[in-house]
C-alpha cells in the first residue's frame, strides 16, 4: 500500500514556525467526558458537552494548522450498551451541534461526511445528518468525518461480505483480491491515509476504531481528558507527530 507522505506545514497559515510534517489525516478518539463530569462532581452530561465544545475548538485548529481530514469518534457501536437516558443525552447533542453549527462549518469550507451506520439512529436524526452532508458535500477546504454508530470490525466484515459476492457473481477472481480491493469497500474509502491517531483521557487502546486504516499511523496517548482538549493539545500533538521516524516498515 503506498501512503502519501504527510505533507509540509505552511508555516504562515499555521503561524508555528515549526516547518515539521503536517499530518493529513488525523483521527481523534474523543475520551474521557464522563471523568471530566465525575470530578467536578456534575452529571456526565455536562462533560458531553463540555466534550461538543472541545469538538468545536479542535476542527477549527484543525483547519487552521492544514489538517485535511480530521476523523472523531463520537459514538461507538458499543455505547448502545450505555444507559438509555445518557443515549438520549448524546442524541440530544448531536441534534443541537447539527443545528447550531452546520451553517458555521459550510462557512468554513469544510465537507461533513459520517462512517458508521448512522441510519440506526432516530429518524429526525438521520434526517440532520443528511442534511449536514448534501448542504457541506461541495466543499474543499478540509473534511470533517463523523464517526457515528461506527465499529471497525463490522466495517472489514461488511467490506468482505461485498468482496465475497462480488467473487460469488463471477466479477472478481480470488487471486485478484489485494489490500486495494478492501480498502475500496471501507467507508474511509477516498480518504488520505490516516497518519496520527490520538486518544485522550490515559486510555491506550484503539476500541474498535479505524483498525485497518491506523496499520500506518503513528499513535499518540495523552492524560488530557477530551473537555480540556483544546487547540493548543492538537498543535502539541502535531509537534509530536512531526518528530516521529516513519518508516512503513523500511529503514
Ligand atoms: C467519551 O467520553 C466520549 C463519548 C462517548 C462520545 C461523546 C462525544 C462528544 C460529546 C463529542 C461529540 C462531538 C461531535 C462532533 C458530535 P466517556 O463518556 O467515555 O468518558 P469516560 O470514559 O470518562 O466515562
Amino acid at each position: 500500500m503506498t501512503a502519501k507522505p504527510a505533507r509540509s506545514v505552511n508555516d504562515a497559515a499555521t503561524g508555528t514556525g515549526s516547518g515539521g510534517n503536517c499530518p493529513r489525516h488525523v483521527a481523534i478518539i474523543m475520551d474521557g467526558n464522563g471523568r471530566w463530569a465525575q470530578r467536578r462532581g456534575l452529571p456526565r452530561i455536562a462533560g458531553h458537552r463540555k466534550g461538543i465544545e472541545a469538538a468545536r475548538e479542535v476542527v477549527k485548529a484543525a483547519g487552521a494548522l492544514g489538517i485535511e481530514v480530521l476523523t472523531l469518534y463520537a459514538f461507538s457501536s458499543e455505547n448502545w450498551s450505555r444507559p438509555a437516558s445518557e443515549i438520549a443525552d448524546l442524541m440530544n447533542l448531536l441534534r443541537r451541534f447539527i443545528r447550531k453549527e452546520l451553517e458555521a462549518l459550510a462557512g468554513e469550507g469544510i465537507r461533513i461526511r459520517v462512517i458508521g451506520n448512522y441510519q440506526a439512529f432516530e429518524s429526525d436524526v438521520v434526517e440532520l445528518i443528511d442534511r449536514a452532508i448534501a448542504r457541506t458535500a461541495d466543499n474543499r477546504k478540509a473534511t470533517l468525518v463523523v464517526a457515528l454508530n461506527y465499529g471497525s470490525q463490522f466495517e472489514i466484515t461488511e467490506a468482505v461480505r461485498k468482496i465475497a459476492a462480488d467473487v460469488q457473481r463471477g466479477a472478481l477472481s480470488p487471486d485478484d483480491i489485494t489490500d486495494q480491493t478492501v480498502e475500496a469497500q471501507l467507508s474511509t474509502h477516498g480518504l488520505p491515509p490516516l497518519d496520527l491517531l490520538i486518544r485522550t483521557s490515559g486510555e491506550k487502546r484503539l476500541s474498535n476504531f479505524l483498525l485497518w486504516q491506523a496499520a500506518y499511523a503513528e499513535l499518540l496517548f495523552t492524560d488530557t481528558l477530551w473537555p480540556d482538549f483544546d487547540a493548543d493539545s492538537l498543535k502539541q500533538a502535531i509537534e509530536e507527530f512531526a518528530q516521529r521516524d516513519r518508516r512503513y516498515g523500511g529503514l
